[in-house]
Parts: structure tokens; sequence; C-alpha cells
């Protein structure tokens, strides 16, 4: 996407500052960048939708069929457009403002960083708007800030304001109505709803001043998560330590996303499977493929902010599982196969994981002792195909979608895979770029950028590159599309 088109197409860069909320900064950034943060994707796209000459701009190709590279199906996130106004109090918790910022744009949201001056001790302004792809506002005598954005504004152009992490001092001057700084100023002056995730010494957190504080802004309708129970930063255990950002954003959704019911996948159920799987050798060794689970996770994560049930079967990964599935972890192939079986009936599967296709026919439960031998044999037999095996099941999910990473020939490879496993679509990757069997070669793994080709029946299309979230909520765009073309096939027509 050539970034200077796209602003001239929606009217210069005035226009498409007023219509992302953001400062001059940010769309000099973007066009620096060559390219627009994820978060302000779907704005722009539904913008470019409503003006003319949007397919020649997006894609010239917009009329062939097979073997183009298509511009991925539009999505309009459920939280689209909502603003947070986060608010980083200086706790040695802040760190973890950064990783809720990342996860909370995984929703849609988009945020506004407001730090205050104890908060800049432990995280700068700079990481937070590397993160954010905004400007971070600090200062509530700032004359360029109150140029760009007044603090009666920061305060009332919001969704949400979300304080993390909420200090007892923070806490204290929001209770008693001050505001020296700009943070307690927006505290003061907002009328959206608050939600405070406080993070103290235990101590600090139990003494009975907090403990008023609390109970008066509890009063007023503020929504406190936590503090959970547990060792905290000082050292000491107790009640004090900062929710995780998982449960946070969980808090979050549940305030701003809409009735879950009005959503495009309510009352569908769809199976995930993500990550590799560990066939044992012996006791300490095993076979496995290399995977990470980022791509099938942020498939799940798509598909349940979508309104889907998700059961999501993975194997041993280091990611955390997203936030509202059904998490079923396993190792093997076949402990993956037996709970995708019991997982059905199913609407969507989608099989992105990396399942070994052999195991040890005689794992030892026992490690198997050096041989003096330069070589040695092991006898291997075939794991169940679980994407086969979905595909000529008696139940088998409407839409099936697998996977295929190959290092060659991946559109006639990818297809073959299709037919030969009976599923809808297969979502093609190549996985090296280079000779050799160096892993650092790869493109995909454990990467968080991927280049897919999509190939249905009789089409590929090879996407662009993009983040793994990217993919993941285009590729659930495109599965509500069909599932609705599915459903409109079925529906008699009108005599
Ligand atoms: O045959 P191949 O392993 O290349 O097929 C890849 C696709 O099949 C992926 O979607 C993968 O999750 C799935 N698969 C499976 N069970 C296996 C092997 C692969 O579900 N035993």
């Amino acid at each position: 996407m050539d970034v200077q088109k796209v602003i001239d197409q929606l009217g210069g860069r005035h226009a498409l500052q007023s219509l992302l909320g953001v400062g001059p900064s940010a769309i000099s950034n973007y066009i620096t960048r060559g390219c627009f943060p994820r978060r302000v994707q779907s704005i722009i796209d539904t913008a470019l939708q409503d003006t003319p000459h949007h397919n020649q701009l997006h894609n010239p190709n917009a009329n062939s069929t097979s073997s183009t590279t298509l511009t991925p199906p539009r999505i309009i996130h459920p939280t689209h457009g909502k603003r947070i106004a986060l608010i980083i109090g200086g706790g040695i918790a802040a760190y973890k403002a950064l990783e809720l910022t990342r996860r909370l744009q995984d929703h849609g949201f988009h945020i506004t960083g407001i730090m205050t001056k104890s908060a800049q001790q432990f995280i700068t302004p700079l990481s937070l708007s590397a993160l954010s792809g905004e400007k971070v506002y600090t200062d509530l005598f700032s004359l360029t800030d109150e140029a760009e954005m007044g603090h009666i504004r920061l305060a009332r152009e919001t969704d949400l304001v979300l304080v993390v992490p909420a200090t007892a001092n923070l806490m204290a001057r929001a209770a008693n109505g001050i505001a020296d700084d700009l943070a307690s100023t927006i505290l003061l002056a907002t009328t959206a709803p608050v939600m405070m995730a406080p993070a103290m010494n235990p101590a600090m957190w139990s003494h009975p001043a907090t403990q008023d504080n609390l109970a008066r802004l509890q009063s007023r309708g503020v929504h406190i998560i936590g503090p959970d129970s547990g060792d905290t930063a000082c050292g000491e255990d107790g009640e004090g330590r900062l929710t995780s950002p998982q449960d946070i954003v969980a808090h979050v959704r549940a305030r701003l996303e809409p009735d879950r019911s009005s959503l495009a996948l309510s009352g569908k159920h769809a199976l995930v499977t993500s990550g590799p799987t560990i066939e044992p050798i012996d006791s300490v060794r095993f076979i496995a493929n290399h995977s990470s689970g980022k791509q099938g996770h942020a498939i799940a994560a798509a598909l349940a902010s979508h309104g889907a049930t998700v059961t999501l079967v993975n194997g041993p990964v280091t990611i955390d599982p997203p936030t509202g599935v059904k998490l079923v972890s396993v190792e093997t192939a076949q402990e993956m196969h037996d709970a995708c079986m019991a997982a059905l009936p199913a609407d969507i599967a989608v099989c992105a994981a990396a399942v070994a296709d052999w195991r040890a026919q005689a794992p030892k439960n026992h490690k198997i002792k050096k041989q003096a031998a330069d070589s040695m044999t092991l006898n291997l037999v075939k794991n169940p195909d679980i994407l086969a095996a979905l595909g000529t099941h008696e139940q088998r999910p409407t839409l099936l979608v697998g996977f295929a990473a190959e290092t060659e020939n991946l559109e006639a490879n990818a297809q073959q895979k299709r037919i030969a496993k009976n599923c809808d679509w297969i979502i093609g990757n190549l996985v090296a770029v280079s000779s050799g069997t160096n892993t650092s070669d790869n493109l995909v793994f454990g990467h968080d950028k991927n280049t897919i080709m999509l190939v249905r029946d009789g089409t590929s299309e090879a996407w662009p590159k993009m983040r793994k979230t990217e993919i993941a909520d285009k590729l659930v765009a495109a599965m509500i599309m069909t599932l609705n073309e599915t459903v409109a096939d079925k529906e008699p027509a009108n005599v």
C-alpha cells in the first residue's frame, strides 16, 4: 500500500489526522515507515471503502481470480474505533503497561498513553509511543501538547480511562479530587468510565488510608481490577500484585465490547490446533517440528473476538493462551487428535499445529544409553493426520482450514493438499529462503510476521507480508464472509 496515495485519497494529511485522532507527527511517522500501524488500518480500510477509485488504488487486479496478489478482506473489529486513555502510574509494575498496550491493540483498541512523572522513572514515553504509534502525553502545562490535544479533550474524547498501575498516591489524589498533574486532572475532568488496576506493596494496599480511598473511588463507580496476591516486586508476599495484562484486557473487553450475542460468529464453535506436538523417543528425548504457536493462537484470538466459542488445542508452547478460549493442552499427535475429535461438532476448524508426522514405535521410559556405534536406527510409525480425519469425519466442520508449510512449489503443493485432505482452504507459506537446513533461514517460525497464500477451490491469493495477528484478523473476516455465503446458499430462493 502506498501511504502517500492513501493519504491523498482520503483528502490529505489534515483529513487523516482528524479521521484517526492523531497529531501531524504521527502522519509523518507513517510516511517515513511506509505503512500504517495495524490498529488504524481497519479505520483506513473503512474510510477507503467509501471513497471512489478504491478498487484501483488497492487492487489493480480486482477482476482476476486465480493466482493473483489480492488485498485481503477488510475487517471491522468489534472494538473498532474504541479509544482508551491509558494512564500509567509510577510503580515497578509500569513496565507491564507496555505489554498491556500491545494486547489491547490486538483487540482493536486505540491507545493514547498518559504517563505521570514517576512513571517515567520506570519506562520512557518513547517506548510507549513506539508501541502505541501515538504521541504520549506527560505534561499538564506543555504548550505543544495542549495545542495538539488539550487535557480536557484527552479526558473527554475517550471511551475509557484506564489506570495501570494505579499507585497508592494516584488513587489517593483521585479519591480526593486533587488535580495537580496531567493524569490526575484527566481523572477529574473525564466523563468516561474509569478503571484502575492497583499495584503496590501489600502493607500500603491494606493501610486504612488506601482502603478508604478505594471505597470512595468504588462508590463513585470506578471499576477496580485486582490487585492479585503473591510475591510483590519489593519481596513481600501478600495482596498488591498487578493483575495480569491478560485479565485486565478481559475486564476492558467486558466493558467496551458490544453485546457478544450480536457478533458475527456468535453461536458458532471453532476448533483451532496450534503449536508443535512432541513425540517421545525416551524419557528425555523427543521428535518435534518448529512452531511457536503464534499464528494458531492469533487465529483463535480473532475467532473469539468475533463471538465464536473457541476450543484451542495446543501442543507445548511458551506463549500465553488468548483470553476467553477453552484451552486443551496436549503433547503428542495422538493426544491432539483425540482432543480434536472430542471437541466436535464444530462449525469451523483451523489446523495450524505443526503436527509431527511420525512417532517412535516403541518409546522407552528410561534414557537410552549412548551406543559406541556411529549410527543407530529408530523405528518410526505414522501419526494420525488430524486435518484429514476432520475432512472425512461424519461431523466434518462446515469450514475446514489447513496449513501447508512448503519449501518449494507452494501453490501446486497447497492445492494438492487441499484436495487430498478434503479441506476447504489451505493457508500456504514458504518456510525457507536459502539452501541448507539452518532454521535461521526460515521466514515464518517464531517470527511475528508471515507471508501467506490463501488457496481455495480453484483460486489462490498471495497476501502481502503482514503481522500474524493481522493475518488472523483478515482470515477470520474471510471466514465470516464464507460462512454467510454458505448460509445464503442454503436458504430457499424467493419465488
Ligand atoms: O501433510 P502436512 O503435514 O504438510 O499438512 C499440514 C496440515 O495438516 C496442517 O494444517 C497441519 O496442522 C495438518 N496436520 C494434521 N495432522 C498431522 C499432520 C498434519 O492435522 N498428523
